[in-house]
């Protein structure tokens, strides 16, 4: 949640701090600001709303000029999004950005204010800028960031400037993540790479509490005591073309698109010789073999993904499989252990219930595995193994990409448990990697086809309520086919196990109202059909998505979607997921949202 950018060098600060600023939009857009030193006076510009809001005001308050300063976007826990809640927010001597929650922000503002403090904002924010100043009687930034940080309670990553100091940023961070750049003579602060990727790739990674320390010319680190450490600098592998648009009108179809590509490249680095194999990151045959049950925790559409991979590895393995939401499982004293494997999924390897989840595995004994798509995140360092989703940057809302190869990998771990527990042999391990191989063509029919998406959309664009049913793997893709639908299109949508509706659901079933049925498992096929009609006699209007030459009787069916593929059943979720996208994508555009930044969401969802 939120963006962090943070810039000192010979370059023009606003524009850096605007053009790190766009490329974290994604992850908060409820307001949008900076604070930059102009002649050692700390000019700040600040409002409410997306950052063209922010453009328009730097048009006409005028833009600050200098070489250090800080800049946020807001994605609102504490107050509503306001110009006066926007960040930055200043107090006293001092000027900060913050990404996350302050939780016991209610106590300090209380001592905070019988100092004498007054605060002009509802964030629980200000009061870091408050507490800072508080501690800053010697005028020393470091001993006023140590002295603050022992006394907050909550997650926080800070960009930090002393009026003091016109040539100096600081930086700290707790569970919010945040990033450093190094360039020539030149330094950043980020929540993310993409934020400086144009300029630098190089990057260190601040561990909790630490605090940096950046002027033009030099960088210093330190721990909690204030004592220097020693940090390692990396370099990015995603290059500056992978973070923008490439002449989509938005990130989401652009990255609907690339999918063939990102599955194929999963495939590639994880299987070999034909298998997959995953001894490397210590997911051995042995430890697959005695794993005595197996839970997937994420949040969103990365649940879905593991709801797909219970299906596969229940089906191949034979391998109890729980799929729990992590804010559930986190808090739900779970009954995990020694001998039980828990994968952990997300894409941003940030989520806050996903890594408390995570931490709470490990403490209990049982052996984690991560599947996340940013390879420096707290997520994908905390697990004991970790699989790379080379999706590459996901930067819209909707997650699409990063959900498909999320699942590729599922089914390549399937598969590798089946084997290793005898349940198929190498042959069988062999043909379902070679038809996973066809994947990536299969995507790419869906998109080619995408104008039957877009009359679909045309078609659900006036609707208010609708309805995905589906089976099994259809049922997991319902799931993520109405979540994607009603996040970025706001229509009300809900999913059901297509046996389920007739237990109450069914009497919301009226005339004309959409009923996206997903049909693409043949075992189950006849029954989800006769679901189907169940709703058809009651007047709902019936979109299916099927195999090509799937038998309805006739009238039963208003559009059919059909997938041509020689994808076996198991499998078939992948194109699936790229039409519920895609018409996902078409109603949010019909519908004038813009698909990229829907409304009240942010990317990456690191508060409870
Ligand atoms: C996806 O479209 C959603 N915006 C959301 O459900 C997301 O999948 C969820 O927040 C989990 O995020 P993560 O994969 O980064 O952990
Ligand atoms: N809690 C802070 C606020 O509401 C920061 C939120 C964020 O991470 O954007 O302003």
């Amino acid at each position: 949640m939120c963006g962090i950018v943070g810039y000192i060098g010979a370059r023009d600060c606003t524009e850096v701090l605007m053009d790190g600023l766009e490329k974290l939009e994604y992850r908060g857009y409820d307001s949008a600001g900076i604070a930059v030193f102009e002649n050692d006076i700390i000019k700040t510009v600040k409002t409410r709303g997306k950052l063209e809001e922010m453009q328009k005001k730097l048009q006409t308050e005028g833009k600050p000029t200098g070489h250090c300063g800080i800049g946020h976007t807001r994605w609102a826990t504490h107050g509503e999004p306001s110009d006066i809640n926007s960040h930055p927010h200043s107090n006293g001597r001092v000027t900060i950005v913050h990404n996350g929650i302050i939780e016991n922000y209610i106590q300090l503002k209380e001592f905070l204010t019988e100092k004498g403090y007054v605060f002009t904002s509802q964030t629980d924010s200000e009061v870091v800028a408050c507490l800072l100043d508080y501690y800053y009687a010697e005028r020393d930034p470091l001993r006023a960031i140590i002295e603050t940080v022992k006394e907050l309670e909550g997650s926080y990553a800070l960009g930090i400037i002393f009026r003091d100091f016109p040539d100096r940023v600081y930086a700290t961070r707790k569970e919010s993540p945040l990033i450093v750049g190094i360039g020539q003579g030149e330094y950043f602060i980020g929540s993310d790479i993409p934020a400086f990727l144009k300029y630098t790739k190089n990057y260190v990674l601040l561990g909790d509490d630490e605090i940096v320390c950046m002027n033009g010319q030099d960088i210093s680190y330190f721990d909690v005591h204030g004592l220097p450490v020693e940090k390692e600098v990396s370099v990015a592998e995603w290059d500056v073309e992978q973070a923008q648009k490439c002449g989509y009108p938005h990130y989401m179809l652009k990255e609907i698109h690339e999918q063939p590509e990102v599955v194929r490249k999963m495939l590639n680095s994880a299987v070999k010789d034909g298998v997959p194999d995953f001894s490397e990151i210590g997911l051995t045959d042995d430890f697959m073999r005695d794993v005595k049950r197996i839970f997937v925790v994420a949040c969103g559409t990365a649940m879905y993904a593991g709801m797909v991979g219970r299906y596969a590895i229940e089906r191949l393995a034979r391998v109890p499989v729980t799929v729990e939401v992590a804010s559930e499982f986190r808090y739900m004293n779970p009954i995990v252990g020694e001998g039980d494997l828990v994968i952990v999924v997300s894409q941003s390897g940030e989520t806050a219930d996903t890594k408390a989840s995570l931490e709470l595995s490990k403490a209990l004994g049982a052996k984690t595995l991560a599947i996340v798509n940013v390879k420096y995140s707290a997520i994908a360092r905390g697990a004991d193994m970790f699989i790379h989703t080379p999706a590459g940057p996901e930067i819209a809302v909707a997650s699409t990409k990063a959900y498909t190869v999320q699942i590729t990998a599922l089914y390549l771990i399937a598969f590798r448990i089946a084997f290793a527990r005898g349940t198929i042999d190498e042959e069988e391990l062999k043909r379902l990697t070679a038809q996973l191989g066809n994947a990536p063509k299969a995507i790419k029919d869906i998109i080619n086809n995408k104008d039957e998406c877009q009359f679909i959309a045309s078609q659900l664009v006036n609707a208010e309520n609708l309805f995905f049913i589906g089976r099994g793997f259809d049922y997991a893709l319902s799931l993520e086919g109405s979540l994607k639908l009603k996040e970025i299109t706001y229509i009300h949508s809900e999913a059901y196990a297509a046996g389920e509706l007739k237990h109450g659901t069914i009497s919301l079933i009226e005339d004309k109202i959409p009923v996206i049925t997903v049909a693409t498992q043949s075992e189950v096929l006849a029954k989800t059909i006769s679901n189907m009609e169940e709703v058809k006699s009651r007047g709902a209007f019936i979109i299916a998505i099927c195999r090509r030459g799937t038998v309805f009787s006739p009238e039963s069916v208003d559009i059919r979607l059909e997938l041509d593929t020689v994808l076996e059943d198991m499998l078939i979720p992948l194109p699936t997921a790229a039409a519920l996208q895609l018409i996902a994508y078409y109603t949010s555009v019909l519908r004038g949202i813009d698909p990229d930044k829907p409304r009240n969401l942010a990317k990456s969802v690191t508060t409870e």
